[in-house]
């Protein structure tokens, strides 16, 4: 029988809770992602999001996390559809500047407007537009669930946030063509 055995280092002691369960978080690779909308007056909102991933296959649904004390939390709490990018390695400025509260989001980048009026980042990677399907209360972030009804594919190197920094995957060769 294996027993967990306590690790007694001194930095790992001297960790609150939070920063522990922080830095465990920062061990797992993910991609990168914009998440964009515009409410009812036409103002765009976006976060940058790494606790993206797919839900389900039929019907096609996504989830991504949002704090509650984000400031653009009461847009996609009234959002009826928004927009999830993935990012690739050269939009790392782009990524930090939609994770940085107060400043304009939109104006270092190329933005065109979906079918929903939604911003959608022009030269992103694969673009999911998704009406929003459900949304879930979950501690201090609310759960966004989209259905996927618009997804495009196009040739990048995906950024992976990784240790609190951003890493290149080498692109498949039939990425963003399969
Ligand atoms: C790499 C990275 C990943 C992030 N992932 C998330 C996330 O999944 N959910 C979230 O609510 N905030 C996440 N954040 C923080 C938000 O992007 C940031 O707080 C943002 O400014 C919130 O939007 P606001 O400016 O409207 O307040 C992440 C930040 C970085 C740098």
């Amino acid at each position: 029988m294996t027993r967990a055995v306590p690790d007694n280092r001194p930095e790992v002691r001297a960790a609150t809770p939070a920063t522990r369960f922080r830095d465990a978080m920062a061990t797992f690779p993910s991609g990168v992602t914009i998440v964009t909308t515009a409410d009812w007056q036409g103002r765009q909102w976006g976060f940058t999001a790494t606790s993206f991933c797919s839900l389900s296959l039929d019907p096609p649904l996504v989830l991504v996390c949002l704090a509650k004390d984000a400031q653009c939390h009461p847009a996609f709490a009234e959002a009826d559809s928004w927009v999830v990018h993935v990012l690739g390695t050269e939009h790392s400025d782009l990524a930090l500047r939609f994770a940085t509260k107060g400043v304009d989001k939109f104006s270092t980048a190329v933005f065109h407007e979906s079918s929903r009026g939604h911003p959608v980042l022009a030269d992103a990677g694969t673009v999911l537009e998704c009406d929003t399907y459900d949304r879930h209360d979950a501690g201090d972030h609310t759960i966004l669930v989209g259905r996927v009804h618009e997804a495009r594919l196009n040739p990048m190197t995906p950024a992976v946030y990784f240790r609190r920094a951003f890493h290149p995957v080498p692109a498949h060769p039939s990425a963003g063509h399969s």
